[in-house]
């Protein structure tokens, strides 16, 4: 898509009615009180593809936990995963701690009022610097994700694939033209706004409520439903994974333990721990014969296995189908030398996810339940 002049014309006709939409009734969320650069920058990461339902008890849990930019750049990484455990895509927390070592060794704490430093940072994209420079700071520049997207595609009528990076830099190029001073963080968040309540996708807009309704081509056009265009979605793959939950006795403990292992350091869920795994469909004597090898390798006699339900993982690009075994096995003391990357734990850490400090991915969601009444 190229940049076209009639375009930003247009455009430059949708801040006013937008920003008194906006400032009349916008939905209040909790990251919009006090909107400091450290409180909209953890926003806006946790927003990167989770729900404003979803976040907001996370946002004020970590913001409640870890304060200050200085609090995370130092918080144990156990700690932090916990704190991100169920919004996945544990990548941005780290990240994110990385960014909040170098805000505090580079800027003494405080976050450049600069967009193009902001883009210097780990895990800060063009998105994420636009929202994080516009919303905390007031700095005339775009912050463009998927619903601000959709809204403009639909007010041009514009037919390019907007998963494209040119399409995207070029409504970053218009919008850097339009953006009002002062009054660009507000206008950034009524257009997410736009997108997130009224200019909604999977067909479904509110033209009848909408204040950009007689500025919008494609609702004059009565096309509103074929924008945004993007290319159809790529098939998941489905992995299919055979997982192991240990009922272990120990002596004669009254609680059971559990093994977990911890996944590898680069791709899906890196780094995380899970139950020991298969990565294949196992039949009855396979899984039988492989707990077997895995109790001998911990140092736990082994009874049997079981079959368990079945789940599915959904991920953006692959799904895991998983099938599961209960492992029966027993010691007469807590094995005390584990191979590298396993761990025995009492099985109501696995139940509640209070009682525990290790952070288990919502992959597993469907097996945390079977652990509370083990006890
Ligand atoms: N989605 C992404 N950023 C947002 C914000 N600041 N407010 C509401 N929804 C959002």
């Amino acid at each position: 898509m190229r940049y076209n002049p009639d375009h930003c014309k247009r455009l430059k006709q949708i801040v006013e009615p937008l920003l008194l939409w906006y400032r009349k009734d916008h939905r209040q969320l909790p990251w919009r009180d006090n909107p400091s650069p450290y409180r909209v920058w953890v926003s806006e990461i946790m927003l990167q593809q989770t729900r404003v339902e979803a976040v907001k008890p996370y946002f004020e849990r970590f913001l409640r936990e870890l304060p200050t930019i200085e609090d995370l750049a130092e918080c144990p990484e156990e700690k932090l995963l916990k704190l991100w455990e169920g919004l996945g895509y544990y990548s941005r927390v780290r990240n994110m701690q990385k960014c909040a070592q170098q805000v505090v060794s580079l800027y003494q704490g405080q976050f450049p009022a600069d967009e193009s430093l902001l883009k210097k940072l780990p895990g800060i994209g063009d998105y994420t610097a636009g929202a994080v420079a516009s919303i905390a700071f007031d700095l005339p520049v775009p912050a463009v994700d998927g619903n601000v997207l959709r809204v403009l595609t639909r007010v041009l009528s514009c037919d390019e694939d907007i998963t494209l990076p040119k399409t995207k830099e070029t409504f970053r190029q218009l919008l850097l033209e339009v953006e009002p001073s002062p009054g660009a963080g507000d206008f950034n968040q009524s257009l997410m706004e736009l997108g997130a309540m009224v200019c909604l996708p999977n067909g479904a807009p509110q033209c009848l409520v909408c204040p950009l309704s007689s500025l919008c081509q494609a609702h004059l056009e009565g096309k509103e439903l074929f924008f945004p265009v993007k290319p159809p979605k790529k098939e998941r793959k489905i992995q299919e994974r055979t997982l192991f939950l240990f009922d272990c006795q120990i002596g004669t403990q009254q609680e059971k333990y559990t093994l977990l292992h911890q996944r590898e350091a680069k791709g899906v869920l890196a780094g995380m721990w899970e139950f020991p795994a298969e990565e294949s469909a196992l039949s009855k004597a396979q899984a039988d014969c492989a707990a077997h090898k895995l109790c001998s390798l911990m140092g736990l006699d082994f009874e049997g296995v079981s079959p368990e339900k079945p789940s599915r993982h959904i991920f953006t690009h692959i799904e895991w189908k998983m099938s599961a075994w209960q492992v029966r096995a027993f010691a007469k003391t807590l094995p005390q030398n584990l191979p590298d990357g396993f761990l025995l734990i009492p099985a109501s850490q696995i139940g509640d996810t209070e009682q525990s400090n290790i952070a288990l991915p919502s992959a597993f969601k469907a097996y945390r339940k079977r652990f509370v009444s083990s006890f």
